[in-house]
């Protein structure tokens, strides 16, 4: 999805509909013990959430995807794009926040989920913070079928099915499968199978791990008048004196 498939992005899950969330991250942002004015946001895609949070921040986007971050720098031509792996990316400076949207789903085992957090404490300033959204926890996974997508400006259009379940609620994964009908501007259309995993953690995780890495970790139920479970969201907050 996030190759071949990336210019397709704003019309799977397009700007508008994170608003309501963005707006929602952007409190807990700047709830840190100092003012946020740099944020760092990791796995930050087609900067969906970026283009809401840059009108309160200087956001700083890195992904994995290099042509995901040609959608964001279209979308986003005022905000630094940087290609990384949220598990290893070493910039050596500082930001007030950390932010880690759904792309956190791809950290499948508590190892990588480990590595992300060390990645996000490094980079956080002392008395900053890191916030970290995943889709779901062990406690709030339910088996779904989703459908969306819309009509682009360009005459693409893009329908798609996502049915995501957990193979084996033992393990820290779950599975999701997309079926894509993609519409071109002179109306061919081709359909596109893509299999995720999504790392599924307990809240207790969440919060050991974050407590590990050296943050002072925290849970709080994302405010939402949308359709869906409220997410429950993980904070982790630098004390002034913590060092590394
Ligand atoms: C669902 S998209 C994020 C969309 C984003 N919330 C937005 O506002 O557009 C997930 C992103 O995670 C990125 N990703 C997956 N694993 C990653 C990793 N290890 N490091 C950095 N980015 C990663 C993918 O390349 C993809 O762009």
């Amino acid at each position: 999805m996030y190759g071949d498939l990336a210019p397709w992005w704003p019309l799977i899950s397009p700007p508008e509909d994170y608003a309501e969330e963005a707006a929602f991250c952007a409190t807990v942002l700047a709830s840190a013990a100092i003012p946020v004015r740099k944020v760092l946001e990791l796995g930050s895609g087609g900067g969906h959430n970026a283009f809401h949070l840059k009108a309160k921040f200087t956001m700083t986007l890195v992904d994995l995807s290099a042509d995901m971050l040609q959608v964001s720098r279209r979308l986003n031509p005022d905000c630094e794009h940087l290609q990384g792996d949220m598990r290893t990316l070493r910039l050596g400076r500082r930001f007030d926040a950390v932010f880690v949207h759904d792309a956190v789903d791809y950290m499948t085992s508590e190892a990588d989920l480990r590595r992300a957090m060390e990645t996000a404490l490094v980079h956080c300033r002392p008395g900053g913070l890191a916030l970290f959204v995943p889709d779901d926890t062990a406690e709030t996974f339910q088996p779904t079928t989703h459908h969306g997508g819309h009509d682009g400006p360009d005459g693409r259009a893009a329908r798609y099915l996502e049915w995501a379940w957990d193979p084996d609620p033992a393990d820290t994964w779950a599975q999701a499968e997309y079926a894509f009908l993609l519409r071109d501007a002179d109306d061919s259309v081709r359909v596109v199978h893509d299999t995720h995993r999504w790392g599924v953690f307990g809240r207790h995780v969440w919060l050991r791990v974050l407590r590990e890495v050296g943050f002072t970790a925290e849970v709080v139920t994302e405010q939402t008048t949308e359709d869906r479970t409220p997410r429950e969201v993980f904070v982790g907050r630098r004390g002034a004196r913590n060092p590394g």
